[in-house]
């Protein structure tokens, strides 16, 4: 059977219509399970830092719903260090961080880090009912996107006790190694802070060697020195006194509570 040209156009433009409407509802009936996921990998990622999870563990919503019972979430000043009363449940940093109202210019820094919000979210180990460890949001440039990720510090406000990246887009098996379980192994008993109070620790070309011979220093990424100069620098920039500094001073004093 043959149609003509008007009948061609009409059935391809309501076949174009019907497929658009279909992609756009599937995209709006699954945004909230996307949210729901990726609220729940951050959790698991806060857990992974803390060590409350090991890397590869299943963890469904009701475990990582268990295990957040021991942790308290906190949205702190970045400003002061204190803690506020703001609800933590509705609180999006990076929505607070685009928002003028909410947020300013950031200093100048190698980490890209435009805007500071005011306020931050971070978690608190619980240990009955004192902070045993708190685990801070970083984020900053690596070669080719911007890694997202979370350090757990202990109580003395200084020693690393794990770093994870629950989003990043380096390159697979060389930026990306960030991810490897072995080198975030690496992490654990470093210390931040230098003599004289200033972010130390960093990623350096080669082998660190312990953390004991080695405290403030994490091997290198293996053809990978722009990604782990990113590192460096986005803990240079939140463990200083724009970021987290002032709060885990505090925190190790103990007025955290
Ligand atoms: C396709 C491709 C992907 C790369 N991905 C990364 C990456 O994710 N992170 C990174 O630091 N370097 C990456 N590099 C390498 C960098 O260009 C650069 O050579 C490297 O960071 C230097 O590190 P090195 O001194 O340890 O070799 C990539 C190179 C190529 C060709």
């Amino acid at each position: 059977m043959r149609h003509n040209a008007l009948y061609t156009i009409l059935f391809s433009g309501a076949v174009c219509v019907a497929c658009a409407v279909l992609v756009s509802s599937a995209a709006v009936s699954l945004k909230e399970n996307q949210l729901r996921n990726a609220a729940l990998d951050k959790q698991r990622n806060v857990l992974f830092a803390a060590g409350l999870a090991q890397t590869g563990e299943d963890l469904d919503a009701s475990e990582v719903q268990r295990r957040f019972e021991g942790i308290r979430s906190v949205v702190i000043d970045l400003r002061t260090g204190e803690r506020t009363d703001i609800d933590p449940t509705g609180f999006d940093q990076a929505k607070a961080a685009k928002d003028p109202a909410t947020s300013r210019e950031a200093p100048q820094n190698r980490a890209s880090v435009r805007r500071l919000p005011d306020h931050a979210l971070v978690y608190e180990i619980m240990d009955g009912d004192e902070p045993s460890t708190a685990v801070v949001p970083i984020e900053g440039y690596g070669l080719w996107s911007t890694l997202y990720g979370f350090l757990a510090v202990g109580q003395d406000g200084n020693t690393i006790e794990g770093i994870t990246y629950y989003q990043h887009g380096e390159t697979p098996g060389l930026g990306g190694e960030v991810d490897n379980p072995n080198w975030k192994s690496l992490w654990p008993g470093r210390k931040i802070y230098g003599a004289a109070g200033e972010p130390a620790i960093r990623v350096i070309k080669g082998t660190a060697g312990s953390p004991a011979d080695a405290p403030h220093e994490v091997d290198g990424l293996t053809g990978a020195t722009i990604t782990s100069n990113g590192v460096t620098s986005m803990l240079d920039f939140w463990l200083g006194d724009s970021g987290f500094k002032t709060y885990l001073r505090q925190f190790q004093e103990g007025q955290a509570l």
